[in-house]
């Protein structure tokens, strides 16, 4: 009989040296990960993120331009489904501001993102982008407003736009309809190609402990992305929402959460990969932990105070203090104790350019 502790270390040695795992292998780790622990897993992670990336943590500054959104995602706060929430759209004022606000405290990447909102146009992103771009030719601008057209992206992408974040959210095809009225898992799918062949840096990325999710499905997640090959790889906790059907649902748990960043990192080693407010939000050290487990990224929040607690996806999302676009000095206090150093630069993927 195969001792499965050792076959355990084993599969991720083997995950270590060829970035790859079969379905079944993936699985046998996710299974006995409970028992063997994730602490040799975690070090195999942070062992790779180093070598490609240092101890540098990248700072992308997130502005919340709308929360107006047209889709039905039964899990997330603001989708159409909710009459509850307050809606807010930031005017192209205010988003400047907030950019100007990120740029002072240095910067240099800004990530716009918001609901499906058909009022922000093609005309008046582009716009947008541009206005952005003028002022801070030394900024890179990342999108994350969902799927459009393939000419949609073009335009942005022409624009000025540099990277897209469009979360698959589930590699399952029965889990993601499931949980999406009236949208296809194909049509996600093929826009998150769009934004490859277009020539974005993109980001994909999914959510852990979705309700009825099996470690299955967690598998086809690391081997989609394995396939897709994106630039950065989003990922946090499923978190219940108050106004969704999923309110009595239990969250997706911190190890379980830390196992696929570790893991997706062994399989992406040149992935950014955010350690999310979903993590934080779960979490008091959720942040810190997800850096040690493989992540190299931290979004801290540049939107308007007011607007803040209306950016609602889930419940008990932290929105200040450490979050804060302000507070980036304790932020750093923090990431320098958790053994990594502030990386203010630009923060392109090691294919796009040379750090
Ligand atoms: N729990 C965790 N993450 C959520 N998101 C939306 N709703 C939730 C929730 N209830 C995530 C989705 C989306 C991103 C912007 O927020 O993955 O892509």
């Amino acid at each position: 009989m195969v001792n499965e502790k050792y076959l355990f270390r084993y599969l991720i040695d083997k995950l270590y040296r060829d970035n790859y795992l079969r379905e079944d292998e993936i699985v046998f780790l996710l299974e006995n990960v409970k028992l063997y622990g994730n602490d040799y897993l975690i070090q195999k992670a942070d062992e790779t993120r180093r070598r490609v990336y240092g101890d540098r943590v990248f700072m992308r500054g997130l502005i919340e331009i709308s929360n107006y959104c047209k889709r039905q995602c039964r899990y997330c706060g603001i989708s159409a489904l909710n009459p509850k929430v307050h809606r807010y759209r930031l005017t192209k004022e205010e988003i400047l501001a907030s950019c100007d606000k990120g740029y002072g405290l240095g910067f240099r990447t800004f990530v716009l993102q918001g609901g499906e909102d058909s009022q922000f146009t093609d005309d008046l992103l582009t716009d947008l982008i541009y206005e952005i771009k003028e002022r801070y030719p030394d900024a890179a601008v990342t999108l994350s407003l969902g799927e459009r057209s393939f000419q949609s992206y073009r335009k942005l992408l022409g624009a000025g736009a540099d990277r897209y974040l469009l979360r698959h959210e589930t590699a399952s095809r029965e889990l993601y309809e499931s949980m999406h009225i009236n949208s296809s898992y194909d049509a996600r799918l093929e826009a998150l190609r769009n934004l490859k062949r277009l020539g974005y840096q993109v980001g994909a990325g999914f959510m852990v402990g979705i309700p009825k999710q099996t470690k299955a499905d967690l598998a086809q997640d690391l081997l989609f992305l394995k396939e897709l090959d994106p630039e950065m790889v989003g990922l946090g906790p499923f978190i219940p929402h108050r106004d969704t059907i999923y309110r009595d649902e239990e969250p997706g748990s911190l190890e379980d959460t830390l196992t696929m960043l570790a893991l997706t990192r062994l399989f992406l080693p040149y992935a950014l990969l955010p350690s999310t407010t979903a993590l934080a939000s779960i979490d008091e050290n959720g942040r810190e932990l997800g850096l040690k487990a493989g992540a190299n990224v931290v979004m801290p929040n540049l939107s308007p105070v007011h607007i803040r607690d209306d950016y609602s996806l889930y419940d008990g999302k932290v929105s200040s203090g450490y979050e804060a676009g302000e507070h980036r000095k304790s932020l750093e206090k923090r990431i320098c104790q958790a053994g990594y150093k502030v990386d203010m630069s630009k923060g392109d993927h090691i294919r796009w350019k040379s750090n």
